[in-house]
């Protein structure tokens, strides 16, 4: 399915996929929409359709809403026409990228409430996995979550956070808290748990998975326990963070983490599939 490294783990550079030529001194380029082919349009359609069919009664509601209407399951969608009704909800942009971005710079980008989207799309044999973000990971399982306006503050102060992260030595933790949120969270409804995180949202298989899945663990969302706690890049994850809402997560994050960092530094870290005692994985409906 959906699996690639984060920016953090290919912050070595190491062979990325994608045009790095023309970029401008904040790895930012053209999106060229012109020079996608009806091939492409037509594989996107494809991995639209086979989301859209999963998303009622599991992704959350702001992303089916933004979903609806962004209008974008005919093909590849203009980065710029989507930026301008984002712009109008919440202040964010959608900025074109050739691919994965050094850290610093894409924390930069979420700082100033910009979203870095990649412009290449997968190819076909890669519909079911694929190792790197393309434009139907960042743009379908990210862009939809930026309308909501408590998620956008929060990813926004999540950029300057990591900033200062990278001052602090913390930014390994701080790439757990992505994961296990803007990635891979989960979230309470009154009709029961759904999915906000991208890297689900865009997968075609992980969506059914985490919701009902005796296989994986589901906890409710704690900041500092999901700090120590490392993840899977390439399978499914075994435990879920649940948040009961995006105020939680933006409440929960506000504080100043510099004790923090220090404190959780002197321990180990917990495998991803750690159920610590006294914990209590949340019972499925
Ligand atoms: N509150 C964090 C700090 O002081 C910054 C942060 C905000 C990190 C939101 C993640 C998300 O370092
Ligand atoms: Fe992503």
């Amino acid at each position: 399915d959906d699996f690639f490294a984060t920016v953090a783990e290919k912050s070595d550079g190491a062979a990325l996929r994608g045009d790095y030529s023309k970029i401008d001194a904040q790895y930012v380029v053209k999106q060229d929409w012109d020079a996608y082919t009806p091939e492409q349009h037509a594989l996107w359609r494809r991995l639209y359709q086979r989301q859209a069919k999963l998303i009622p009664g599991r992704a959350c509601d702001v992303f089916i809403e933004s979903l609806e209407m962004l209008n974008i399951g005919d093909g590849i969608p203009r980065f710029e026409d989507s930026s301008a009704l984002l712009f109008k909800a919440t202040d964010w942009t959608l900025v074109a990228v050739p691919g994965l971005v050094p850290d610093h710079t894409f924390f930069e980008h979420l700082a100033n409430r910009r979203f870095p989207v990649t412009v290449w799309l997968r190819n076909p044999e890669e519909f079911d996995y694929i190792v790197e973000p393309d434009v139907f990971h960042d743009f379908f399982g990210h862009v939809p979550l930026l309308f909501n306006p408590i998620f956008a503050d929060h990813l926004q102060e999540y950029g300057k956070g990591a900033l200062k992260a990278m001052k602090l030595d913390g930014l390994s933790m701080l790439a757990r808290l992505y994961w296990y949120t803007v990635e891979f969270g989960l979230i309470q409804s009154p009709e029961g748990l759904r999915v906000y995180g991208a890297g689900i949202l865009s997968s075609g298989g992980e969506i059914e998975h985490c919701l009902t899945s005796p296989a994986s663990l589901r906890l409710p969302f704690d900041v500092e326990r999901v700090m120590r706690t490392l993840y899977k890049i390439d399978s499914y994850q075994e435990t879920y963070f649940v948040i009961d809402d995006f105020q939680q997560l933006f409440n929960d994050t506000a504080p100043d983490f510099t004790p923090m960092y220090q404190r959780l530094k002197a321990l180990e870290p917990l495998p991803a599939n750690t159920l610590l005692p006294g914990e209590a994985n949340l019972a499925l409906k």
